[in-house]
């Protein structure tokens, strides 16, 4: 395939293209507030299976169904009265994925064979037009291969898929930029099943208790939960605390991944600074910016110095983690 176009996301032309592509069985790329999504008309069974083989990833992981409305999401997947309404309303469109019993709309390919579907109102207005104008429900895990760290800006997915798209719209980088928090309601109490862009505390106001899924060494519910999940492809070591000789060794390229600013530490190749100011939600937006940014000027290793772990910092935290990991495990991933 050739080099996917990409398009204004604002430019309504654009939107209409793109719904056509979609209708027609094809890829769209598009912007959300938490990463770029890679779309397909949930519904088609052979347009979703497209999406695997883009990003090359395995059948067992299912896919997030996008929707513009609750009344839509409903189609999909019966929703417990109570909690889930208030959750809705309070957090769509946004940052939260629920997972629910499916109904027979959801063709088994999208939730790899699963009772349960996953389902999410984004909060990008190019995101909820597209899937307006499609006027179906859009299949999309993030747009990248599968591994690989999720794409904030239409570059990234250049980058990585422009080549297995139809087309990319260019929305901006993501607001938020790290993926939504994935909540399961098919228990008693509600089951964080990967954190993500609404924080812990926000859903636990909304709906009380809240427990999360067991440690990594579980059988994985959420496959983006995976130990190896987000890799870049520069060895990535996050300090958790003071790490002797972590610091670049002479002839050593190193990047350095910081929170706020770290005045000026020495001999390093390259700085990115998430939030100067110390702002969570600034430090997530640029995540995933950050990270690609330093991985292309291919040094020799990665340090990143951790954020606090409340609010926003413990999805922040989970991705540094599963990317370090990512590079343990797998030395060679290419
Ligand atoms: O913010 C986001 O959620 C982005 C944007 C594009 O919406 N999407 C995203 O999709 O991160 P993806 O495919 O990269 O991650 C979706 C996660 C996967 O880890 C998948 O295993 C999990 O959702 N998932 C999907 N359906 C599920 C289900 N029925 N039960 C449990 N986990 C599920
Ligand atoms: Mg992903």
């Amino acid at each position: 395939m050739a080099h996917a176009a990409i398009m204004d996301a604002f430019d309504p032309q654009a939107i209409a293209q793109a719904a056509a592509v979609i209708r027609g069985g094809g890829l769209v790329a598009f912007p959300t507030e938490t990463v770029y999504g890679l779309g397909a008309d949930a519904a088609n069974p052979v347009a979703v299976a497209r999406i695997f083989e883009a990003k090359r990833r395995p059948y067992l992981d299912p896919l997030i169904v996008h929707v513009a409305a609750p009344e839509e999401a409903r189609l999909y997947g019966n929703f417990p009265e109570g909690v889930a309404e208030e959750l809705m309303r309070k957090f769509w469109p946004g940052p939260l994925t629920l997972v629910v019993p499916r109904t027979w709309r959801v063709p088994p390919i999208v939730t790899a064979g699963l009772d349960t579907v996953a389902i999410r109102m984004p909060r990008h207005p190019a995101a909820l037009a597209l899937i307006a104008a499609a006027g179906c429900a859009l299949a999309a895990p993030s747009a990248n291969l599968f591994g690989f760290m999720s794409p904030t800006t239409a570059r990234h997915v250049a980058d990585q898929l422009s080549e297995r798209v139809d087309l990319i719209l260019d929305g901006g980088s993501s607001s938020v930029g790290i993926e939504s928090t994935i909540l399961a309601l098919t228990d008693i109490r509600p089951v964080i099943l990967r954190f993500g862009g609404t924080t812990p505390e926000a859903l636990h106001e909304v709906a009380g208790e809240v427990a999360w899924a067991a440690a990594a060494g579980d059988r994985p519910q959420a496959p983006g939960q995976l130990p190896s999940h987000y890799a870049t492809r520069t060895p990535l070591q996050v300090l958790e605390a003071a790490a002797p000789g972590a610091e670049p060794r002479s002839g050593e390229r190193v990047g350095l991944l910081a929170y706020m600013d770290p005045g000026a530490p020495e001999g390093y190749a390259a700085i990115e600074v998430l939030s100067p100011s110390g702002d969570l939600r600034i430090a997530a937006a640029n995540l995933f910016g950050a990270l690609h940014r330093l991985d292309r000027l291919q040094l020799d290793r990665l340090v990143a110095y951790p954020v606090p772990e409340q609010g926003l910092g413990i999805a922040i935290m989970d991705r540094l983690r599963r990317c370090a990991a990512g590079r343990e495990r797998s030395g060679t991933r290419s």
